[in-house]
């Protein structure tokens, strides 16, 4: 089968595209970079540099099986460039021919959601599922980028750690592994449009999360309960001054929002298995820059 992938580079896109690769896949695929990278080389037939909101050449999607949209611009201001952005990508894809599509979206994905990152998943959810495509909702992926990597970096070198309501909201957690295989299932039985949310279907509450991180990376990080709305509050004024921190405010708008929020998991029908929690942990703190005793 031949993939086009749009935003090879993005976490989810670099393991899917090797777990494609080994499978004796295809892969062609965009990401901002001038170059493709290195390890990505030897699964890769086409690479193009390509940014939300330039248009992509028809041509670069012939003969493509099935297009892979992962791009997603987290900058507070660049809902319209997300959404029109990716909308156009799909048509040029079209016109090239191509009818599979495969849209990864969100858990966060929301109609009246207050973070920007919720809102535009939830528009192109609706652009996709009324072109009659597929739709896979990732929960938060348990790689070492992203919120979860953040939260297991600041466990092992802070001495404390806000918990944020006490920690009770659920973590709809999911491995790199478990992101790749759904969406190779869906794409080698070639499923009929609909939308599967990949999240692991034992719910886990943050302070379980946080408890489980301490344990394994045998870290003495105190956890100091604090209202999520001061962090919230904190986190966008910080936004709006253009200052930098490793959590964006949506993060944790996401996380208010989906407090009460509980999608069932459809990883088990499409027959895959989320590794054991602690085992993920283990893995990244031993794969994490100067291993588990960093
Ligand atoms: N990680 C999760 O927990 C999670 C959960 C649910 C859904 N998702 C979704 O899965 C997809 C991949 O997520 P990820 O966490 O693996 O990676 P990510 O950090 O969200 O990366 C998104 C990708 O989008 C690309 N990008 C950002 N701004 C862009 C722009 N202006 N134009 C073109 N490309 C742009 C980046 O490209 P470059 O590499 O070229 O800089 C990056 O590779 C995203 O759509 C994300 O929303 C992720």
């Amino acid at each position: 089968m031949r993939v086009f992938i749009l935003g090879l580079h993005s976490a989810i896109g670099r393991h899917l595209t090797a777990a494609l690769g080994k499978r004796g896949h295809r892969i062609s695929g965009t990401s901002r970079a001038k170059e493709a990278r290195k390890d990505l080389l030897p699964y890769l037939d086409d690479y193009h540099s390509l940014q939300l909101g330039d248009a992509a050449d028809p041509g670069w999607f012939r003969n493509s099986d099935a297009v892979i949209y992962l791009a997603h611009d987290h900058d507070r201001n660049a809902a319209q460039r997300n959404v029109e952005g990716t909308r156009a990508w799909y048509r040029s894809a079209g016109s090239a021919g191509v009818t599979r599509h495969l849209f990864c979206t969100s858990y966060s994905a929301k109609p009246d959601s207050h973070s920007t990152y919720g809102a535009v998943k939830f528009e192109l959810e609706t652009f996709f599922r009324a072109n009659r495509q597929w739709l896979v909702r990732p929960g938060l992926v348990a790689g070492p980028e992203g919120l979860f990597g953040t939260m297991l970096r600041l466990v092992r070198r802070l001495p404390f750690l806000p918990l944020l309501d006490g920690g009770r909201h659920p973590m709809p957690l999911v491995a790199p592994a478990s992101v790749s295989a759904a969406v190779i299932y869906i794409l080698e039985h070639d499923l009929a449009p609909g939308n599967w949310n990949l999240h692991r279907p034992d719910p886990v509450s943050m302070k379980e999360l946080l408890s489980r991180m301490r344990v394994l990376s045998g870290s003495h990080c105190r956890f100091i309960p604090v209202p999520s709305i001061l962090p919230l509050v904190l986190l966008r004024s910080c936004e709006v001054l253009g200052i930098r921190l490793p959590m964006g405010a949506d993060s944790i708008a996401a996380l208010r929002e989906n407090r009460d929020l509980r999608r069932p998991s459809h990883l088990a029908d499409l027959k895959v298995k989320d590794p054991p929690l602690d085992e993920q942990i283990l893995r990244l703190i031993r794969t994490a820059p100067g291993g588990r005793d960093a």
